[in-house]
């Protein structure tokens, strides 16, 4: 759906007189980019597969080789494409305004490929690895790992999931999976970037995973104006100020120029 040139222009306006803005995005934000989302219908992964499957402790207990498998193939997909429009605009955003804040649900790496310096990270990334303890993590494209521990670059290439050199548990994708708590800094860094933001956008997210499909009602109630940017209508959409129906790539790039 396109969006109109009127929304366009409101935005557009709202940017330019904002001293503190907080985006919160999701998935959407990354389907240009060529990586599925996770609600849409027919494509996304959600859509495709059971997330009790291969996102929840239990999943990966059940069957670490598959889940390990899914998340490998998911790494290859994100490292194989590239940033969108629509994330360097909000690279772009950073540098413009007072302050700035970018949350993300998302654990593709993308954002931070387009050159935002800042992301605060929810759901954690892909691109990480580590033990259910966190004695040892190793990221996708560095060469070597912590002293004593086997070099990443054969961790990322293992067809199942090595073990930790510390305490011996499996070493797992360093991203939230249901039931899991998310990271504390992330979750505190984000809350306190939305309540004190004068515009707040959600772009590209079905707002239904808590507690990240909180931050738009918590924005609002902080006094924020909160603009929605998605092609679907979603269960915030009647609360935002604003809510464009448009993608992330095209309207992002037509309101930060
Ligand atoms: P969803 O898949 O739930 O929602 C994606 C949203 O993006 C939908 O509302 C789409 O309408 C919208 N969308 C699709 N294409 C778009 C485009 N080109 N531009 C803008 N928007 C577009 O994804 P999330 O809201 O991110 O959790 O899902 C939240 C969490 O649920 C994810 O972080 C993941 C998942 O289970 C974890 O991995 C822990």
């Amino acid at each position: 759906m396109k969006p109109t040139p009127h929304d366009l222009d409101q935005l557009r306006r709202l940017i330019a007189s904002a001293r503190s803005i907080t985006v919160l995005t999701g998935a959407g934000v990354s389907a240009e980019s060529g990586i599925p989302t996770f609600r849409d219908a027919q494509t996304g992964y959600w859509a495709r597969f059971r997330p009790e499957d291969l996102a929840t402790p239990e999943a990966f207990r059940r069957d670490p080789d598959l889940v390990w498998r899914w998340y490998a193939e998911r790494r290859r997909a994100v490292l194989g494409v590239t940033p969108n429009a629509g994330h360097r605009a909000l690279a772009r955003l950073e540098g413009r305004v007072e302050r700035f804040s970018l949350v993300t649900q998302n654990v593709d790496g993308l954002h931070a490929r387009a050159g935002s310096r800042t992301v605060i990270e929810l759901h954690g990334s892909i691109l990480r690895v580590r033990c259910f303890k966190s004695c040892v993590s190793y990221t996708a494209g560095t060469d070597k790992a912590a002293t004593g521990a086997p070099e990443a670059e054969a961790v990322f290439a293992a067809d199942t999931p090595p073990r930790c050199p510390h305490c011996g548990d499996f070493l797992r994708p360093d991203v939230v999976w249901f039931g899991e708590s998310l990271p504390e800094d992330a979750i505190e860094a984000a809350v306190a970037a939305t309540e004190q933001c004068d515009l707040f956008l959600s772009v590209g997210t079905s707002t239904v995973v808590y507690p990240a499909a909180m931050l738009p009602d918590a924005a609002r109630d902080a006094g924020a104006t909160v603009v929605e940017i998605n092609p679907q209508e979603t269960p915030f959409s009647a609360r935002a100020s604003l809510s464009i129906r448009g993608t992330a790539a095209t309207v992002l790039p037509a309101v930060i120029e």
